[in-house]
């Protein structure tokens, strides 16, 4: 059933309450962060004197005043508060200014004087590696025998692929109330997709307790991963600020320092052998992928092993080797970005397979489908997991015939061989998804599901809501499982004080976690309410009682299926409750199970099941400019029983959307000294209104209900992002029309104008060059 997200009329109307909409009291204050203005330094020293004294000025703070931990790594704890004696990347927080207004922040950040001696930085990925500035050690995984299977192959590719950083473009960028109770109490507004690791970061900060400490999320405009830890940081810096001054501070960060500040997706460097034989079967793999980690660990450990657990995608490689690295740079620490790595590893993957394809001369749709995971035989992925439920066939089959594909395949044909100066391109690609996160043990869920007198209900759960439709789905979740009308169902700001102890909401497992958290406190609760209500119909018929076991709740009723006549109304049974003295509040629990993952052996069963996707994107790409437009994309997607069509179907679009920009247009550039260059929208492109297709048609794929999430549904939110590399292919596609298929591109991501037109450009020069050369081209 699908139902608009439960905020969607408040989003419009501007009554959604965002951080920076808290009516707050008239003793708010003003925080500032100061950043380095170096990509590596020694500070040398520091004088905050004159800052202090600017009017209004409430505090002006260096990590001596930090009464706690200098700390706010999530993982390992490498990230200071703020620089003590050294600055790691441009961005990087040395001071804090609260004040009452923001002029006299900016004042006191004028007044502030520091002495730096600059360091060398490493800004490249090729620096890194020349000075071997590693972060952890190498990782590897491995299946078969590729180095053998790759001398056995009949062709032979070897390549280098770089893709792109990534700004994560949430429309509300970092931004945190702190407001002090009494004590120590401290009650924080964040935008977080991990309260809990919030709560906890500030109270080691502060050096006060957790149970002093409520992290509270209503929502987040939009986060994309880049709250998964990023939001701890702008909530740290007020809670500090506030914890100092004792009164409530709110840090927002303007658009153009939220960029400058927070790490990127990273950007990778990745090189590959592969191995085939004349039909274009894959018979060995070896990726070496190289990730820019940025000046702290942050999630790059995690992400790095994603990205090598999706080298494989969609196709089953007999022989597979892959080795990680990641690397320390000066830069901002890099960090989640939907897809978490899956994304820079799926993208060596699809270049692998079109240039395949292109060596042979054959469509790649047609490599592709060959060499997909099979149904009962080779269908076991390089790090051991069986691939259940494959859905791969069946996208194909229905997405090749409703997007017809092969009629408009010709037709691209016949266009490029009429125009000089415009080519169209065509792709089709799939993704496969692992579902469920790869540190086994974040893997867990709780909720708080509380039944009023009236008959309503409120659920607390530790999922956060960013836009996703979490809440919405939650909603529908609880109405179900109590078999009454969704209207009755609230689903409250999630809470540290409710629910304690979650994990962030990521991995696009929220609602696969937290529905079946909130399903088991409504078990619960159902149990205590049956065993009541069968009470009283057994009262009410005296000699032939009812059972809690034969008692359903539906239609906003609760009856016993064994005795039609016994019936009453959930709200008049929950009127009833009280006096009856039953408890209506009730915790839930879920772990995934049956997950098992060897990171040190790379080998196991990390995922509770795979995502599919397969989508066909058609591109005309305009020769002189390297401009190109998205003539049509046909996705289908695999969600499984759909909590929420109206919701996955909008998650698909966006994801899609969101990858087709990373694959595009967006890039980031610094400077020879770690500046950030494209920190504004107008130096940084990421897609608008009229950048999606000109016909776009998105589907769920019918009837394939998925055994192993909560009401046989499916995760959405990520893998879609993935399926943007078939604009990016189709663009290559064009571009390899101007050498009539004959030249492959040189290609990397994103393929903006420019590196489109060079592309053009290179394969125009070389046929020119043949031609001079007698060549027939
Ligand atoms: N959709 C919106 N509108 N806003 C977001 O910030 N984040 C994405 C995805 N879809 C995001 C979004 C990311 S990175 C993840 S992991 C999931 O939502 C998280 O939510 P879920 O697990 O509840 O799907
Ligand atoms: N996805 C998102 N966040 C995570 C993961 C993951 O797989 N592992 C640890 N944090
Ligand atoms: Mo999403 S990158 O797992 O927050």
């Amino acid at each position: 059933m699908s139902f608009s997200h439960e905020s969607a009329s408040k989003h419009v109307t501007g009554e959604a309450v965002y951080i920076d909409d808290i009516l707050v009291n008239d003793q708010l204050l003003v925080g500032r962060v100061v950043y380095s203005p170096h990509a590596h330094a020694r500070i040398l020293s520091f004088d905050l004197s004159e800052a202090q004294k600017v009017a209004g000025v409430h505090a002006v703070l260096c990590h001596k005043d930090i009464p706690g931990a200098n700390q706010m790594g999530p993982v390992v704890k490498d990230e200071p508060c703020l620089a003590a004696d050294e600055v790691i990347c441009v961005g990087q927080a040395i001071f804090l200014i609260a004040a009452e207004t923001e002029e006299q922040c900016l004042e006191a950040e004028r007044r502030i004087k520091v002495e730096y001696r600059p360091l060398d930085p490493i800004l490249t990925l090729e620096k890194a590696i020349e000075h071997q500035s590693l972060l952890i050690p190498p990782r590897t995984m491995l299946r078969g025998e590729p180095d053998k299977a790759l001398s056995e192959s009949e062709h032979l590719l070897k390549g280098e692929l770089r893709t792109g950083a990534a700004e994560h473009w949430y429309l509300e960028t970092q931004v945190c109330l702190a407001v002090p109770g009494e004590g120590n109490e401290l009650t924080v507004y964040a935008s977080s997709q991990h309260p809990s690791e919030t709560q906890a970061l500030i109270a080691e900060l502060l050096g006060i307790r957790r149970n002093e400490v409520v992290v509270e999320v209503r929502r987040m405009g939009g986060a994309f991963g880049g709250k998964e830890t990023q939001g701890n940081h702008t909530a740290c810096w007020s809670a500090l600020l506030a914890g100092v001054t004792r009164r409530p501070v709110k840090i927002r960060l303007c658009r153009d320092d939220d960029q400058k500040i927070t790490g990127k997706r990273h950007r990778f460097l990745s090189r590959y052998e592969a191995g085939f034989d004349n039909d274009g079967m894959l018979r060995a793999l070896k990726v070496e992928l190289n990730s820019d980690g940025g000046c702290a660990t942050d999630l790059s450990i995690a992400i790095l092993e994603r990205a090598m657990l999706h080298v494989d995608n969609a196709y089953y490689v007999p022989h597979c080797s892959v080795v990680g690295n990641l690397w320390r740079t000066n830069l901002p620490s890099n960090t989640a970005f939907r897809g978490f790595g899956g994304p820079q590893g799926i993208a060596v993957m699809e270049t692998v397979v079109d240039r395949i394809a292109r060596v042979l001369k054959k469509d790649p749709s047609e490599i592709r489908q060959k060499n997909f995971y099979g149904i009962d035989s080779r269908n076991v992925t390089h790090y051991g997991q069986t691939v259940e439920h494959n859905r791969l066939f069946l996208l194909y089959d229905q997405l090749m015939a409703s997007s017809e594909y092969a009629r408009r395949r010709k037709e691209t044909d016949t266009f490029n061989n009429s125009h000089e100066f415009l080519k169209r391109g065509m792709a089709i690609t799939p993704v496969k998804f692992g579902i469920s996160f790869t540190t086994s043990f974040l893997n867990q869920a709780g909720a708080l599901v509380n039944v009023y007198g009236d008959g309503t209900i409120l659920v607390n759960h530790g999922g956060t809501e960013m836009g996703q439709g979490l809440h919405t789905k939650i909603q529908r979740i609880a109405a179900a499982e109590f078999g009454v009308s969704v209207e009755r169902v609230k689903v409250n700001a999630t809470n540290t004080s409710k629910v304690p102890n979650t994990a962030a909401t990521a991995a696009s497992a929220g609602t696969d976690l937290n529905g079946m958290a909130v399903k088991n406190a409504i078990d619960t609760l159902k149990g205590r309410i049956a065993e009541s209500m069968a009470l009283y119909f057994s009262e009410q018929h005296k000699g032939d009682p009812s059972r809690p076991d034969t008692l359903v709740f539906e239609d906003d009723s609760i009856r016993d299926s064994k005795h039609p006549d016994r019936t009453i109304s959930f709200v008049e049974a929950m009127g009833m409750m009280f006096a009856r003295q039953v408890s209506l509040s009730a915790t839930g629990y879920y772990k995934t199970p049956g997950i098992q993952w060897d990171k040190a052996r790379g080998w196991g069963h990390p995922f509770n099941y795979y995502a599919f996707g397969m989508c066909v994107s058609e591109v005309e790409v305009d020769v002189l400019t390297g401009g190109h437009t998205l003539l049509r994309t046909d996705i289908l997607h695999d969600v499984g029983d759909s909590l929420n069509p109206l919701i996955d179907i909008g998650q698909v679009e966006g994801g899609y959307i969101q990858g087709v920009g990373w694959c595009t247009t967006e890039e980031i550039k610094w400077d020879e000294k770690g500046n950030l260059l494209t920190h504004s929208p107008d130096t940084y492109k990421i897609p608008s209104v009229q950048d999606i297709p000109k016909d776009f048609r998105v589907s769920l794929l019918k009837d394939v209900p998925n055994p192993n999430a909560i009401r046989k549904s499916k995760a959405v939110a990520e893998p879609p992002l993935m399926l943007g590399f078939s604009a990016w292919l189709a663009i290559k596609d064009a571009v390899s029309a101007v050498g009539n298929h004959d030249l492959e591109p040189d290609f990397s991501l994103p393929a903006t104008n420019e590196v489109i037109l060079l592309a053009v450009e290179r394969i125009k020069d070389e046929v020119k060059a043949r031609r001079g050369a007698g060549v027939e081209v």
